[in-house]
């Protein structure tokens, strides 16, 4: 069965003018699927979906039969309008193209509600090889499978097969969305997907595009982050041209932005207690609820495990993740998770070991407002740093590879295989706030050095979180003074917001101080640090938009690490070469 539906209305359109029109990237044919964003589903359409197919029995005949194994046989009001919404896409010219594709073991590059993934069949090793290949990742680190529904999953197992209780009404209630759980191995999935682990990873994406694609094709898809390996994820067709067009992927679907940004969450409930691998778009609040989540822990925030450390199947950890470029320094709350004592990370290399329990405190201490204050007298001075340092030219060269900083702390090193091509050490800055003068900040020697040995060469970006009532995007910084006085708190001066897409500053002027502003600043408004959310659906599109604008270095304000922060500042630390608390 393919999802071909009879349903009253089409809420997708190709771009007008053409049955089918397309931009192309050298080879690489982008497809644009417009979509309307209203889910709910019109009179009658998820009736309609249910029985098309689309919904419970997705899978084909054979699903259909099982029906109901998965512990959920009915849709719920969230799958149902969901399915209602990939019912009326269903036969959109794109799909069927990028389901033809897939059908003939191609991958093929999807929007999702967190990023954008590359897919392939994932019943077939061969398609999955070909994920592997145009990502450049490691064949160790496993692939999620993305199901449209329930039935589609229970397909995958012998007769008989029921979904864990652990995860009944939590999948009845969560899915479609970004929350992916670990399940025993399907005897059908190949070792490819799962890189021969006991367990494969599944989730039913929320995007209608995402949905309607798998339903399409009749059989799930494996599929990782659409990026170049070790780049930060995309959440915009066009990073995902920037990493894989040119005719490593014959297609990619342009379904928007990415409205959640950061991936879904890794809920492994298999294990006892149950854990989130990753944090992600589904936070641990709104897992403990469910019934047997109520001891849920978040890896690495309440415990650590030297196996899981080591595994390439704790996402993220083995792997270099989310890099641009440029070299990334991280102003982290203090307060917030980062076990002790080595209590900055490098791309992934873990601050504690063992297996024992490494809880640490988390959440911000004092408001989201005074966390802001802090987190903009830090990026101040060591905006002030820079500055002088170039004024003087005294900055050494500009060397991501360079071994730790004298001021390092006891940093673990990364795994040999994880060495990352331009990861930095860790340096043990901090800017202290407490104690400080009103407007202005005591910087620590080493953090002072810290921005002195990165203050070289091209302009200097900076992802913030501490501006109230900006608009999310770039925006073009003039600051009152060339330099200012070292540890006078700049003034902001004005702000022209220059769009979120990460367009503005490449249209603005050539790369380099003239983009960025008299004193050579490009800044990114990711979201104010009260709405860690909103940050996180901005967090890679500014990572890629300040490396694309040339960079030399990215100072990144970070958030707090509770809700929705945590996920963001996982990423932002294996993102990071330098950590520096604030
Ligand atoms: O939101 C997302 O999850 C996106 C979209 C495209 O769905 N996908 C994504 O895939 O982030 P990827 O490959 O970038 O990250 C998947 C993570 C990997 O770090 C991998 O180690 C982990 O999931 N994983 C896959 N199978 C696993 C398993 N059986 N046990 C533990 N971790 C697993
Ligand atoms: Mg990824």
């Amino acid at each position: 069965m393919t999802g071909t539906a009879e349903v009253p209305g089409q809420a997708a359109s190709v771009v007008p003018g053409s049955e089918l029109q397309g931009r192309s990237a050298a080879t690489t044919e982008i497809l644009t699927v417009s979509i309307d964003l209203d889910l709910e589903p019109r009179r009658g359409e998820s009736e309609a979906a249910a029985s098309s197919g689309l919904g419970a029995g997705a899978a084909g005949d054979a699903a259909a039969s099982t029906s109901g194994r998965a512990g959920a046989a009915g849709l719920d009001g969230a799958q149902a309008a969901a399915a209602a919404t990939a019912a009326r896409l269903a036969r959109h010219p794109a799909i069927a193209r990028a389901a033809a594709l897939l059908t003939g073991g191609q991958v093929v590059a999807i929007p999702t509600e967190t990023v954008y993934g590359l897919a392939a069949n994932a019943l077939s090793s061969e398609a999955v090889g070909r994920v592997y290949a145009a990502k450049n990742r490691p064949p160790d680190n496993p692939l999620i499978i993305h199901v449209s529904s329930l039935a589609m999953l229970a397909a995958l197992y012998p007769p008989g097969w029921a979904l864990p209780p652990i995860y009944t009404q939590l999948l009845a209630e969560r899915w479609p969305g970004p929350l992916t759980v670990l399940l025993p191995r399907s005897p059908r999935v190949p070792d490819a997907v799962t890189c021969g682990l006991p367990t494969m990873a599944v989730r039913m994406p929320a995007h209608p595009v995402a949905l309607a694609l798998i339903a399409a094709c009749g059989f799930p898809l494996a599929a990782p982050s659409a990026n170049s390996s070790g780049r930060p994820s995309p959440t915009l067709a066009r990073h995902v041209a920037a990493d894989l067009g040119g005719g490593a992927i014959p297609l990619i679907l342009d379904g928007g932005p990415c409205s959640c940004g950061v991936e879904s969450t890794v809920l492994d409930g298999l294990r006892s207690p149950p854990a989130i691998l990753r944090p992600g778009g589904v936070t641990r609040e709104e897992l403990v609820g469910y019934p047997g989540l109520e001891g849920l822990q978040v890896y690495r925030k309440d415990f650590t495990d030297a196996a899981l450390e080591a595994a390439p199947t704790t996402p993220g950890m083995k792997y270099r993740h989310y890099s641009p470029t440029a070299p990334v320094i991280l102003l982290e709350p203090s307060g917030a998770c980062s076990p002790a004592p080595a209590a900055a990370t490098a791309n992934g290399a873990s601050g504690s070991s063992g297996s024992s329990s490494s809880s640490s405190s988390s959440g911000s201490s004092g408001s989201a407002e005074d966390l802001a204050a802090r987190l903009r007298r830090a990026t101040e001075a060591l905006l002030v740093e820079m500055a002088a340092t170039r004024a003087s030219g005294r900055q050494g060269a500009l060397a991501p590879s360079s071994g730790p900083t004298e001021a390092a702390p006891a940093a673990v090193a990364a795994p040999a295989a994880a060495a990352p091509q331009g990861a930095g050490p860790v340096a043990g800055g901090k800017v202290a706030a407490a104690g400080a003068p009103a407007g202005s900040v005591a910087l620590d020697p080493p953090a002072l050095e810290l921005a002195s040995q990165l203050a070289g060469g091209g302009p200097i970006g900076v992802l913030r979180t501490s501006l109230a009532g900006a608009a999310p995007g770039l925006v073009h910084r003039r600051r009152a003074a060339a330099v200012p006085a070292a540890g006078a708190a700049a003034g902001l001066g004005d702000i022209c917001n220059g769009g979120s897409d990460g367009q503005a500053a490449a249209a603005g002027g050539p790369k380099g101080s003239a983009v960025g502003g008299d004193d050579g600043v490009i800044e990114y408004v990711l979201g104010h640090v009260s709405r860690p959310a909103d940050v996180a659906a901005e967090l890679f599109a500014g990572l890629r938009a300040l490396d694309e604008a040339g960079c030399a270095v990215i100072l990144v304000e970070g958030v707090a690490d509770e809700g929705a922060g945590v996920a963001v500042m996982n990423r932002l630390r294996k993102a990071a070469s330098r950590v520096v608390h604030v």
